[in-house]
């Protein structure tokens, strides 16, 4: 870099009005010239006089969102969350320019794109316009049997080690709210592989998983897992079914060596049977947790602990199969 070079200002961006366009370099400059853009500022005047010149074609809806200051993200949203005041959501696909909500009514994917963060009206209710979070999109689905939530997914996927181009295999797809969760940990570049015995509960967990923006990352398999499956090396084997321990064979078949075993159960004598069957194959690290949230509430008056019952969900076992034991 020159002293000239060193001397300029740097770059200012005009939040809302920022273009890339290549900075002029200095004359005296003999550095390579690059061919990187470089964002920098210019007043509104000349940005209004080139739009003038070569208009940028916007429709009405969001100029006037862009005209009230309404945040547009850099990455569109192809989908959003409706929250009410409640706490109630409502995920909603962006997939068409109208789009019938049930129980809210029509509106234009257009209109929710520009109002991301703001308040947004619709008769005489109210709602905020979220982009949606895993946990949203969890708490939106269609449910048919009683789901991993966001309490003990989680810790499935951490204790697990799920991460980015995992391949993971999931026993008992009910509802396919784990199967959110898995999804997103293994990312666009990893894959979920999810088996079940009911074709009604495949139909329920491919449309909640299709909602969610993860259909290219779940396979779903109609089948008894008792009998085998023909996937191998994988990264994790998840099960939630009511007698875990009769997939231990399947899963330590289907292990990469060091990959991580978790299930689900409701009643500790899943728990007690699924160990033994663990202990019996070539596992380590075996152990069993009931996660425990409490929420605490804060009002005017103090903060205390919430007086819901700590309702009890189910125990999760993890262990992680090797080659050889001790
Ligand atoms: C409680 S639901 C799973 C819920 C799911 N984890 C979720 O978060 O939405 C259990 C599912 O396991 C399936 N299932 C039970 N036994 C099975 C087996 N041997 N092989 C494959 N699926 C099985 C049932 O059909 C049911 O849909």
């Amino acid at each position: 870099m020159t002293r000239r070079e060193r001397r300029l200002p740097p770059a200012r961006v005009a939040p809302g009005i920022a273009r890339w366009v290549e900075a002029p370099r200095a004359a005296t400059s003999d550095a390579p010239p690059t061919t990187l853009p470089v964002p920098v500022w210019r007043p509104w005047s000349v940005w209004r006089e080139r739009n003038r010149r070569n208009p940028i074609k916007v429709s009405p809806e969001r100029r006037k969102a862009f005209r009230w200051g309404r945040v547009r993200t850099a990455m569109e949203p192809d989908r959003v969350v409706l929250l009410e005041p409640s706490g109630r959501k409502h995920l909603v696909v962006l997939d068409r320019e109208t789009i019938n909500v049930p129980r809210i009514g029509v509106v234009r994917a257009e209109t929710l794109r520009g109002s991301i963060g703001r308040r947004w009206r619709i008769g005489n209710r109210t709602f905020l316009v979220l982009t949606p979070s895993v946990r949203d999109k969890v708490e939106t689905i269609r449910r048919r049997a009683q789901i991993i939530g966001p309490k003990d997914a989680p810790s499935i996927v951490w204790n697990c080690d799920v991460k980015a181009g995992n391949m993971v295999v999931e026993v008992g797809v009910g509802s396919g709210a784990l199967t959110i969760a898995l999804a997103q940990a293994v990312g666009p570049t990893g894959r979920v592989v999810t088996y079940d015995l009911l074709k009604e509960s495949l139909d329920v967990a491919r449309v909640n998983v299709g909602d969610a923006g993860f259909e290219g990352r779940v396979e779903f398999k109609r089948g008894d897992v008792r009998a085998g499956i023909q996937e191998r090396d994988v990264d994790a084997f998840v099960v939630d079914i009511p007698d875990p321990w009769a997939a231990v064979k399947v899963g330590s078949d289907a292990l990469r060596p060091c990959g991580h075993f978790a299930s689900y159960s409701p009643n500790v004598e899943q728990v007690n049977r699924t160990i033994q069957a663990l202990r019996a194959g070539t596992f380590v690290e075996i152990r069993s947790v009931e996660i425990i949230e409490r929420e605490i509430v804060a009002h005017e008056a103090g903060t205390h602990p919430s007086f819901a019952p700590l309702g009890h969900t189910g125990y999760l076992t993890f262990a992680r199969k090797v080659l050889d034991t001790f």
